[in-house]
Order: C-alpha cells, then structure tokens, then sequence
C-alpha cells in the first residue's frame, strides 16, 4: 500500500468507502436515519461533502491506496482509506499551504447552491434536516482558538474490508511529521469508533463536545515530541487548559 493525494477523479470510491464505514458511527447515524433505504443520497452526501473539503483553503486529502504486491490486490489500485488534514495558521508556512485559486472558490460557490437546492427541495431523502439544525446551532466550539498554529485531522476513514491493517494509523503518520517539523500540534474531535486508535497514536483528551446527550465528540490533542506540556496543562481538578502557543 501507499499513500498518494486526492484526486478529482477518487471521490466515487470516497464516497461508497465512507457510506460503508460511516453507517455504524452514532453522528452519521443521527444525521442520516434513513440511510439504509436512501443509501444513494447518503452516498452522494459524502460526494459533495469530500468535493467541498477538495476545494477548500488549507485542506489536504490523502488516499492510502493497494500495490500490486499487497494481498488485497483485485487487478487494480482500490482505496483503502483517505485522511482529510487542514492546516490553521496565519505564519508564512501556515499560508504555504494555504493556497485558494478562483477555481476552487467558484466550486465551492456551485457545491454550496447544491446543497442548499438540495435542501429546499429535500432532494436528500436520508438526512434529518432537523439534527443538522441542532449540529450546525453547536457547530462553533471554541476550544482551540488559542491554539492559533495546528493540523487538524478532520476525517479519516478506512473500508471495512481494510480495518486493523494498519491504514488508519499511517495515514495519521503522514500528519505528525509534518506537524513535528512544523513544530505545531495536531488536533481533532473524534468519535467513539476511532477514539482507540487516536489514544493509541498519543492523542490526549481535552474535553468533550456535546452535541447532545448521546453524540458526544472527544476533543484531542497530541504535541510533537519535545515539546510536551507546551500546549495545554492538566490541572489540579483534572480539566484541561490549552495554554497560548509558544513563539517560534
Ligand atoms: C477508526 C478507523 C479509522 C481505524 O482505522 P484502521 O485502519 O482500522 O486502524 P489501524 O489498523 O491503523 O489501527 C491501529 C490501532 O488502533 C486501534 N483500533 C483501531 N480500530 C479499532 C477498533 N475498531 N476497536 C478498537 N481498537 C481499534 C487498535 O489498537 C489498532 O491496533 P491493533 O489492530 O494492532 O489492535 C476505522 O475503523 C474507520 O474508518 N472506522 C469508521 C469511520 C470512523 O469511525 N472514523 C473515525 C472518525 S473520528
């Protein structure tokens, strides 16, 4: 296996992988009941959904990919999993990756007029507009506005038939060594499903974000190695402060 970038032609086999792979996590599952019998417009939600992050300032799509020489090989190269990264920043490497062409803002426009055209029409037949109200009124936490210089990690997720190889794991590498020559840390909120595999990686918990008493997000910090401790503090009563970021 290896990993390569999105490209435009990867989000069909993006889309039916995270159908799969999303069914079973409690927020798809809240947003989406009725993905079983409008699987199609659950499918075409994660179309528009990776089309948008694609065209996005700062984000990064990686695709882990089969080699000819892996077990899994069908005769050609199949996704195995993808990683979408954003960088947040305002310093001179931040802007590095950060780039916005007058392509990806008019995409982002049309991809934009889709979705709200889908909604006023309700032309997706899987989704509780109801619970994405409730989720976009809880949408803006706060918590890593000190944290001015970061990677996020805003999904990853690897086909059933491809879990516990090792996928999600590499995938996540690709975002700590970046992040340790950067000197920044790596955030992400994560669910009940990939929670293990981030504590494992040495993400620490800082929080929670409740979007309502059953679909609670982990908030989760890792730091590069030497600098432990620079960016958040445990306190005394065990709730956790993120602390002003050094300077450079
Ligand atoms: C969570 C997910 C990304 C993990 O990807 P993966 O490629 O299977 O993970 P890895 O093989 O790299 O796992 C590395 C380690 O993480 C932990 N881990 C991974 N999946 C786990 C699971 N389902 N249950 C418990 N531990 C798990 C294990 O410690 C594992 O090591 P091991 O296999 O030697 O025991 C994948 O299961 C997935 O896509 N799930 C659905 C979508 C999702 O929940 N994404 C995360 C949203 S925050």
């Amino acid at each position: 296996m290896h990993q390569r970038l999105c490209r435009q032609e990867d989000f069909s086999d993006m889309a039916t992988l995270s159908a799969s792979a999303f069914k079973a996590d409690g927020l798809f599952a809240w947003l989406h009941p009725r993905s079983d019998v409008y699987y199609g417009d659950f499918r075409r939600y994660f179309i528009n959904r990776n089309k948008t992050l694609f065209n996005s300032c700062g984000t990064i799509i990686w695709v882990m990919v089969t080699d000819e020489k892996d077990a899994h090989w069908t005769g050609k190269s199949e996704i195995m999993g993808y990683a979408v990264w954003k960088r947040h920043g305002q310093t001179e490497t931040a802007k590095a990756w950060q780039r916005d062409t007058l392509g990806m803002k008019l995409e982002r426009m049309l991809l934009k007029a889709e979705d709200t055209f889908a909604w006023a029409i309700g032309s997706d037949r899987s989704v509780s507009w109801e619970n994405v109200k409730i989720m976009n009124d809880t949408r803006g936490y706060t918590f890593f506005d000190n944290l001015h210089e970061r990677w996020h990690l805003s999904m990853l997720a690897v086909g059933a038939q491809y879990q516990r190889l090792g996928v999600g794991s590499k995938l996540i590498d690709w975002g700590f060594d970046i992040a340790q020559r950067e000197r920044v840390p790596v955030t992400l909120v994560g669910s009940p499903l990939g929670t293990s595999l981030y504590r494992k990686k040495g993400f620490k918990t800082c929080g929670l974000r409740e979007t309502t008493k059953d679909i609670v997000g982990t908030i989760m910090l890792w730091e590069p190695s030497g600098m432990d401790g620079m960016f958040f503090k445990v306190q005394e009563d065990g709730t956790v402060v993120i602390k002003d970021p050094p300077s450079a």
